[in-house]
């Protein structure tokens, strides 16, 4: 897959797409790097509470299960920014869990799990030309909405996702401390973009 996706209005794409980047699904064969871009940013983070640490079996999972999508842009094959679409249906880790038990609403929503980019990448729209593109993703497949829990004192995230339009919808309160919901409903412009890119690309 090329970087050169069209991307919807006050999406930029990436400046310097072709230029060394490119934007990636990854799979199975990708763990170890995954692994090792979440240990470099918490190394980075020295202990602050704002990005929780996933387990080799969940990246495993994301990456290998069709219904999630982990997307990522490397520069010169280094990868440099991950996000996961991770779509937990009516189960328990539906984020979703935490403002309803209503079963349309759980199949219809889907969790954008986590966004990283490495230190030296950051600032330059890598994060978001990925969620926008999951949720491109997300459109294609019927949900009606995108949630995310994030960290209260994680300023970075929120400005991300504030700035894909996301507003928070409520907190959850969870094993590992409070985190805020923050929500973007999907809706007719994101599926017809979705619909037309997908013909497209046929
Ligand atoms: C949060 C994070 C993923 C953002 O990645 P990024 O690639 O730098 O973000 P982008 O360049 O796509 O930024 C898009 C917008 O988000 C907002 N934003 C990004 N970083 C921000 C910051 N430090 N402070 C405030 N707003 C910020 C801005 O609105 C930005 O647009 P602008 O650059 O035109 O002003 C990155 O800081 C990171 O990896 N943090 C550590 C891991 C983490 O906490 N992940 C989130 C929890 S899952």
């Amino acid at each position: 897959m090329t970087a050169d996706f069209p991307a919807p209005a006050g999406v930029r794409t990436h400046p310097d797409s072709g230029h060394g980047f490119e934007l990636v699904d990854l799979g199975p064969a990708d763990l170890g790097e995954l692994l090792d871009l979440q240990a470099e940013t918490l190394s980075i983070l020295k202990g602050s509470p704002v990005l929780r640490e996933n387990s080799a079996t969940m990246f495993a999972r994301c990456l290998a299960a069709p219904e999630h999508r982990v997307l990522g842009w490397r520069k010169n094959r280094l990868l440099v920014a991950v996000a996961i679409l991770y779509d937990a249906r009516t189960s328990d880790e539906s984020v979703r869990k935490y403002l309803t038990s209503d079963r349309s609403a759980l199949a219809a929503s889907v969790n954008l799990k986590l966004v990283i980019a490495r230190g030296g990448f950051r600032r330059a729209n890598l994060s978001r030309s990925l969620v926008a593109e999951l949720e491109r993703t997300a459109a294609s497949r019927g949900k009606q909405e995108v949630l995310a829990t994030i960290h209260p004192d994680n300023t970075a995230s929120r400005g991300l996702f504030e700035s894909l339009g996301y507003h928070e919808v409520g907190q959850a309160s969870t094993s590992y401390g409070l985190r805020l919901i923050y929500r973007r409903p999907l809706d007719s412009s994101d599926t017809a973009f979705a619909a037309t890119h997908t013909k497209e690309s046929n």
